[in-house]
């Protein structure tokens, strides 16, 4: 690994880094110099990541955030604020993958959890920061998405509804904080390990990466610190996707996590009534 000092004193807030993609940005926005903000509703896990960011001679604290939720939301700028006097970058990493449900087994309890954590979160971080960033002319707000955006997965409808709804917003926002120096664009990952996969299915689920193998957390970073950079300081609106490959190519999954073999038995009853 290379750093490349090119975020280094910017002040970064990095959502769901306790653990995963988020734990992987913002290691290495702490190697790079910047100061970060460690996010996430399970505060034991962003104080563990803080903490070795510090341990490596970084700088970094940790809140225990619910991205959800408006007034947590603003508390995590205001601490961020108090420490660090400022935000340059925003990462809006908190999302929830599961739990999975065929649409003829949803519900709206679940379709709220999701969108208020995927969408809602990134919507109430992107709003507070804006009006930092736009104050000062400068800024960068990045997205995470996902191939679930442009192309379905099955038993994922709110998922995929989320990022698709989060890359429609990330190029409206770019448009409308365009003027006032802040960028937003889109981080959208492939199948990245972040849950500790077994040999087996690790190599079963690379057959079909065109790269030949599954991601790792740090194949995101790279990309994660030039977005942020002012390398990347004329673009906005956009989408670096880091998929080994995987949305360039036409043809179907070996694996699926849910089949049609494992549908639910007609007829269903919508679980609500
Ligand atoms: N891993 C993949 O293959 C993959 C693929 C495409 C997109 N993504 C996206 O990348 C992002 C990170 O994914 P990951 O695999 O590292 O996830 P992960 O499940 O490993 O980690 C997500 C983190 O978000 C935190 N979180 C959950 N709800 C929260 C809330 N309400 N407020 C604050 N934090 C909350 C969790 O505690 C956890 O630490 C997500 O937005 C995900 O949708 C991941």
């Amino acid at each position: 690994m290379t750093t490349t000092k090119s975020i280094e004193d910017r002040v970064a807030i990095v959502t769901g880094a306790a653990k995963g993609i988020g734990e992987a940005i913002a290691i290495r926005y702490g190697q790079e110099g910047a100061k970060v903000v460690v996010a996430d509703i399970a505060g034991d896990g962003a104080k563990a990541v803080a903490d070795a960011i510090n341990s490596a001679g970084g700088t970094a604290i940790a809140t225990t955030t619910d991205v959800s939720d408006q007034d947590s939301v603003k508390q995590m700028f205001a601490t961020a604020l108090a420490e660090f006097e400022t935000v340059d970058i925003l990462v809006n990493n908190a999302g929830l993958i599961s739990p999975m449900k065929h649409f003829l087994e949803a519900d709206k309890a679940w379709w709220d959890m999701i969108i208020g954590v995927n969408l809602t979160g990134t919507f109430l971080c992107s709003l507070e920061a804006a009006h930092l960033m736009a104050r000062k002319k400068s800024g960068a707000i990045i997205n995470l998405s996902s191939g679930g955006a442009t192309r379905a997965h099955r038993c994922f409808v709110a998922y995929d509804a989320t990022k698709g709804g989060i890359e429609a917003m990330s190029r409206a926002m770019a448009l409308d904080l365009g003027p006032y120096g802040v960028r937003v664009n889109i981080l959208t990952p492939g199948s990245i390990d972040t849950t500790g996969m077994g040999a087996e299915d690790l190599a079963l689920r690379g057959t079909n990466v065109p790269l030949a193998r599954i991601g790792k957390p740090d194949d995101m970073v790279g990309a994660a610190v030039f977005l942020a950079s002012d390398d990347a300081q004329y673009i906005t609106g956009q989408s670096i996707v880091v998929d080994g490959g995987m949305l360039a190519q036409q043809r179907s999954a070996t694996v699926d996590i849910r089949p049609p073999k494992d549908f639910p038995e007609l007829p269903p009853t919508n679980g609500e009534e």
